[in-house]
């Protein structure tokens, strides 16, 4: 009797454990650690706001593979083109708390420039943020730099010139990333597939594919010159 109660105190605190690692494992970024006060702050925040976003912005899971390329590269110096309301730049905001980094994102949309900003607030994340209301056609040719993560999802037209404008500023072992691309456009044509066929042809850059994205995300490294 005394044997069968133990056994079945022992299956329940299996199950507990079970259950709450999975829970723990399910919240992402900092599974497994500590975790901060602005780690749960985001987590909150994302977890309240999983079912709203509404503005073209990324998924969850694209917005974990942008964190993990930057924590995993030590990534310090952000550039994000196509703000939206600020969906991806708190993933690439999260990531940067924890290198020491900064972002800069530029969006065109003054209503959409406004929601990413209380947003970023709202997440604990404004610190690590400066949010450009601005074209950024103007605007990233000027920026002084230098890059070492940029996130290109604006205007797809204009990918291939957003990427002439950063390279210049994108540090050797810095990456360019882009959205909505696939290695299929590598032929070229309109939209994004201009830049596609552009990136892979340069030899100093080296492209890969994340997987796990269904919307396709490309990331460009730049390699040290020969
Ligand atoms: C796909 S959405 C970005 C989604 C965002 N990255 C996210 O995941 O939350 C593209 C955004 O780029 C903005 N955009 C388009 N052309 C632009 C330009 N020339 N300069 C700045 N932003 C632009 C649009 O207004 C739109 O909000």
């Amino acid at each position: 009797m005394r044997a069968t109660r133990i056994g079945a105190a022992a299956g329940l605190v299996l199950i507990l454990v079970t259950v709450f690692s999975s829970v723990e494992a399910a919240s992402g970024p900092g599974a497994g650690q500590a975790g901060s006060d602005l780690d749960r702050r985001v987590r909150t925040f994302l977890d309240a706001h999983a079912g709203r976003w509404r503005d073209m912005n990324i998924s969850e899971a694209d917005g974990r593979i942008l964190h993990d390329i930057i924590v995993e590269n030590g990534y310090t110096q952000a550039l994000e083109i196509g703000t939206s309301t600020g969906r991806s730049g708190i993933w690439i905001a999260w990531a940067l708390s924890k290198t020491g980094g900064k972002l800069i994102t530029v969006e065109i949309d003054p209503g959409r420039h406004r929601e990413a900003v209380a947003n970023f607030r709202e997440a604990g994340l404004d610190e690590f943020i400066d949010a450009r209301l601005a074209d950024a056609h103007e605007l990233v040719p000027v920026l002084a730099g230098p890059f070492d993560f940029v996130f290109c999802d604006a205007d797809k037209g204009w990918y291939k010139n957003y990427f002439e404008a950063v390279l210049p500023k994108l540090t050797v072992g810095g990456c360019f990333t882009a959205h909505n691309v696939s290695p299929r456009m590598r032929r070229g044509g309109w939209g994004a597939g201009s830049f596609v066929e552009h990136v892979l042809s340069l030899p100093f850059m080296e492209t890969t594919f994340a997987e796990g994205s269904r919307a396709g995300i490309s990331i460009s490294t730049k390699r040290p010159a020969k």
